[in-house]
């Protein structure tokens, strides 16, 4: 095995001096404001993490990348790295051009050199490289749903790392990385990728990876972004510090890489080997599943459970990093201690604690064992996610026109209201509109705006412990599904359809505004002219005809209790 990391690995960045003086010319360049995904595919172009990419992928790179997994030289590479902007956006440059890379306080952290400007195929993208044009898939959905329509590509200079702010000290490039791996003589280093909190069956792996491989440890989580709704990172990384007392000292290390993963299983696990080969490490833990994006909309894995050991096997050589394929850690009841799977002694008693059952346990306030975790882990997954009964959550009703969400938000408040505990806030649609977004129409892009302003007010209500209630229309599948992501990260999100039918709507029209519609009096009217996509998956649906207001909120207060998020 060649000693990965002895020699610096290239960066992007320019000297201070020429950073200053960029900096200044740079000022009057068209610049583009770095989405949050972005600016983490960027810090690892630019520190060396990504190597040999020069920046945002060429439409030659990336074409290869998509179809074959490899750069137009020929290099292993299995996921693009591009630079999406808007059309309106896109306009505006022409290759030949440079622009400004701004953070989302606009400070200037690059620039690119404009050689691509095109029109990805995306369904092409998502088949080729996530194995399915699928919704489900949290990446083909930001694809679709997220990305601009257009990429740019072309190298990058340099000028400055992005800021953080948050544990600095735990931060390191590649190449700082790597002189650390050299000052404390390391000369194998197996690095351990992870996206959860580790429990005591991870320490125990880990640890056994590093003395099979004979190598130091490096435990190396991702924090840039991960799969929507996974522990925060804040979080996790106050857990790893608990569970870092608990090997050896000066045998292993933790270092934070601000890496946007993908979910994309087995191409994922090869691209992670490149990474941590970038930063100095000689192996790599694959496990099962390995950045596994969960069931796709047939309710179907997406990859078979040890497909990423197998395309990681293929390309090992290549990628530079020896794969130490993860075994599956239980607990052995009689013996108090962890065993690999296919090492149980028999007739012996196996425990172990799916992540399912963790979730449940934890959201229901319920033991979590010793055996399974450690006392200040839990303690901190604890405090960030308190009891399902303590935590906010939002309730978001959709509907057409007059089918009967505002009443029943309204009754519902008022029931909540009655039960006491957390504040409760409804943000209705007409409400909504006169305070939060009384310059808008209704065509499809303002609707969007209406929306996604409701679904941030409701994040920030659900993250501080409220209640929020929304009952806007709500038309677009894509956009409710935006709200959710926005929310479940801080708390449950649950969907409710108020499927009154056109017709009865119609019948009742009681603002009068279907009459209006169907004299062609109002515009882009939803269900009239204006499509309304009902929910296919929503955790309610409530029948509003021949049904008093009083037992459709009922009906949903049974369904929050169902959820644990209330006591009854
Ligand atoms: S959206 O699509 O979610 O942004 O709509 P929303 O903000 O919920 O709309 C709230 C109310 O606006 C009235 N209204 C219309 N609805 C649909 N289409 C058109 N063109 C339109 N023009 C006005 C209507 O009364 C909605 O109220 P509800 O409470 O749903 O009946």
């Amino acid at each position: 095995m060649q000693l990965a990391n002895l020699a610096p690995v290239p960066e992007l960045y320019v000297s201070y001096e020429s950073s200053q003086k960029l900096k200044a010319e740079a000022g009057d360049l068209p610049s583009w404001d770095l989405t949050q995904r972005q600016i983490c595919d960027l810090e690892l172009l630019m520190n060396g993490g990504f190597f040999p990419l020069k920046g945002f992928m060429s439409e030659a790179d990336y074409d290869g990348v998509v179809n074959d997994m490899r750069l137009a030289d020929g290099a292993l590479w299995p996921m693009p790295i591009t630079l999406d902007v808007s059309e309106k956006f896109a306009e505006t440059i022409t290759p030949g051009s440079d622009i400004a890379l701004r953070d989302q306080e606009g400070v200037i952290l690059a620039i690119l050199s404009v050689t691509d400007k095109w029109e990805p195929n995306k369904s092409h993208e998502a088949e080729k490289v996530f194995g399915a044009d699928d919704l489900a898939h949290p990446t083909v959905n930001y694809l679709h749903n997220t990305a601009g329509k257009i990429y740019l590509g072309g190298p990058i200079t340099g000028i400055q790392q992005p800021v953080h702010y948050d544990f600095k000290a735990r931060r390191d490039t590649p190449n700082e990385l790597r002189a650390y791996f050299r000052k404390m003589g390391w000369r194998k280093v197996v690095a351990f990728q992870t996206r959860n909190p580790l429990h005591r069956a991870h320490q125990e792996l880990t640890f056994r990876a590093a003395k099979e491989a004979q190598a130091n440890l490096l435990i190396h989580p991702a924090v840039g972004m991960t799969k929507p709704g996974d522990v925060d990172h804040f979080t996790r990384v106050r857990c790893y510090e608990a569970v870092l007392d608990q090997y050896p000292s000066s045998t292993t290390t933790m270092s934070l890489l601000n890496l946007a993963m993908r979910m994309g299983g087995p191409r994922e696990a090869v691209w992670h080997g490149l990474i941590r080969k970038n930063h100095g490490v000689t192996h790599f833990i694959v496990g099962r599943d390995h950045a596994g994006p969960g069931k796709n909309s047939q309710g179907e894995n997406f990859y078979g459970p040890y497909d990423a050991q197998a395309l990681f096997k293929k390309h090992e050589a290549e990628i530079g990093v020896t794969m130490v394929d993860f075994k599956h850690m239980v607990y052995v009841q009689e013996k108090a201690q962890y065993f690999p799977s296919n090492e149980v002694p028999e007739d012996c008693t196996i425990l172990d604690i799916s992540g399912t059952e963790l979730r449940r346990r934890l959201r229901e306030g319920l033991e979590i064992p010793e055996w399974f975790s450690f006392p200040q882990v839990v303690e901190e997954l604890r405090r960030t996610k308190p009891a399902r009964s303590k935590q906010g959550f939002t309730v978001f009703f959709t509907g057409l026109s007059g089918s009967g969400k505002s009443t029943i938000a309204n009754a519902l408040m008022v029931k909540l209201m009655e039960m006491g505990g957390r504040p409760v806030t409804l943000l209705d649609g007409d409400v909504v509109r006169k305070h939060l977004s009384s310059e808008l129409g209704f065509s499809k892009e303002h609707r969007d705006i209406n929306i996604k302003r409701i679904g941030y007010v409701a994040s920030e209500i659900t993250k501080n412990g409220g209640i929020a209630l929304c009952a806007p229309i709500a038309p677009y599948t894509a956009t409710r599904r935006a709200v959710r992501e926005m929310i479940e990260s801080f708390g449950a999100f649950i969907e409710v359809h108020v499927a009154t039918s056109l017709e009865e709507c119609e019948r009742r029209d009681r603002k009068g505004l279907y009459k209006l519609a169907r004299e062609g009096k109002i515009k882009e009217f939803t269900g009239i002219s204006d499509p309304y996509e009902a929910p296919t998956a929503a955790e309610l649906v409530v029948d509003t005809e021949n049904v008093s207001v009083d037992h459709c909120a009922h009906q949903v207060i049974l369904k929050l209790e169902s959820l644990g998020l209330i006591r009854g």
